[in-house]
């Protein structure tokens, strides 16, 4: 027996109840917690404006916070035939209270409903997201002090160019992830903001007090107009999606770095034998399988907010089922990324670095622009200096003098990890009151 909040007396096909349903009822679960919140709140409201007596919310509220408590311990349950949350949670408020139970719906649909539900969740999700970008990004930060006069080669067009060091490396990851802790705030603004009372999208013709709502949720605002309110289904994954995929560029670029600089043509950086992985034929290798995992995690990450845009583009104005679908694309998505931003904290925190790289003699060409620039300083213009220096390359008989001096503001011998710290305090401060 088929259980809908929306039954007339007739029994809608199996078939199209498991294609529609889908995976709903798992994700769903996600969601349960935040649904129960949403209603307290929105029964509380219902009470102020004379639709439900204090006697029925008191009535009401312990029956929720039940449900809640069984949520939190992992018992609650949505039954076969029982379609999502929403109705989960209504069929079991009728099942204890009766007719009671049948009035929380006044004045909302289930639109407005799953879309209080994912606002709260990812305000939470966001939070943990942050909470792990600050993670690494303390790692990060740490590193480069730590190593922060280790000279390592910089490239460009992949081929040696100039000294760079350990501190500016490690230091430079930890400076990105605050350009994109700033899309986790923005999507954090825009998932902050309340959409109850927007109803099916349209609004109700009872007195709805959404002020109250917002108070009570701890929303920063209502989502004023009842239409932009549903709008922002859709709207609000793409934010979280944006700055999930921000995250994780970040983060593929690093272990994209990693590997690169494990490879054994480079051997800049190591990692303790149980961090490796082996071959079955190859009785040497150590390979570095866990970042090239998070780099592919982190390219799939990246394909997100296209997924969620074509799911999505040309959708009429108002609700529509497809939307449901979104769920299944962001909901790992949060998981995915904070297990790739730990495992990343994780193995920094054994690796190992090689000193002394640029000794080497496959390195002497680094220095060139070091020695030009020393040449200016003592009086040579420029372009002078660079031919005379060019010119002892050509004909091999280049000497570096392998000093490295740089001072300027976030220059190696100057990273301003400092500063780069105060940026992320800030941004983390924005994130929920
Ligand atoms: N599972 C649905 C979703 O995620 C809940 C809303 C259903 N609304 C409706 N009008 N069928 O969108």
């Amino acid at each position: 027996m088929t259980k809908q909040l929306w039954n007339k007396g007739f029994e809608p096909d199996k078939m199209i109840e498991r294609f529609t349903v889908g995976n709903d009822r798992e994700l769903d679960l996600r969601l349960a917690r935040y649904d129960v919140l949403g209603s307290i709140a929105h029964i509380k409201m219902l009470c102020k404006i004379g639709l439900l007596t204090e006697e029925e919310l008191s009535r009401l509220v312990p029956a929720l916070e039940d449900i809640l408590h069984s949520i939190e311990s992992g018992e609650f349950t949505i039954e076969d035939g029982v379609e999502d949350v929403h109705s989960q949670v209504e069929f079991i408020l009728t099942e204890r209270l009766g007719d009671i139970g049948k009035k929380i719906h006044s004045g909302r649909s289930r639109n407005d409903q799953v879309l209080v539900d994912l606002k709260l969740f990812f305000r939470d999700e966001l939070k943990r997201i942050s909470e792990a970008v600050n993670r690494l990004f303390t790692r990060l930060q740490s590193l480069s002090e730590e190593h922060r006069d280790k000279l390592m080669p910089g490239y460009t067009h992949l081929q040696v160019a100039m000294p760079s060091s350990f501190g500016l490396w490690f230091g430079a990851y930890a400076e990105s992830l605050t350009d994109d802790m700033q899309m986790v705030v923005a999507a954090y603004n825009i998932a902050n903001q309340n959409p109850l009372g927007s109803a099916a999208g349209y609004g109700s013709s009872f007195p709805l007090d959404r002020e109250m709502t917002t108070e009570l949720l701890g929303f920063s605002n209502p989502h004023y107009n009842v239409v932009a309110a549903q709008m922002s289904r859709g709207k609000t994954e793409r934010a979280v999606a944006a700055a999930i995929a921000s995250v994780a560029s970040t983060l593929g670029h690093l272990a994209m770095d990693v590997c690169m600089w494990m490879c054994n043509n480079f051997g800049f950086v190591s990692f303790p034998d149980e961090l490796t992985t082996g071959s079955s034929i190859m009785p040497h290798k150590k390979n570095p399988d866990v970042f090239e995992i998070m780099r592919g995690k982190c390219n799939r990450l990246q394909s997100l907010p296209n997924e969620l845009t074509i799911l999505t583009a040309n959708l009429p104005l108002g609700y529509n089922r497809d939307l449901q679908l979104m769920k299944d694309i962001v909901f790992p998505a949060t998981d995915e990324l904070v297990d790739c931003l730990d495992m990343a904290d994780f193995m920094l925190s054994h690796i190992r670095i090689k000193e002394n790289i640029l000794d080497d003699p496959r390195y002497d060409y680094i220095f060139t622009v070091e020695d030009v620039n020393r040449m200016v300083v003592e009086g040579t213009p420029f372009r002078d200096a660079y031919k005379k220096v060019g010119m002892a390359v050509q004909e091999k008989r280049y000497k570096p003098t392998r000093e490295v001096h740089h001072t300027h503001l976030g220059s190696i011998g100057n990273p301003a990890n400092e500063r780069i710290a105060d940026k992320m305090t800030l941004l983390l401060k924005k994130m929920g009151k």
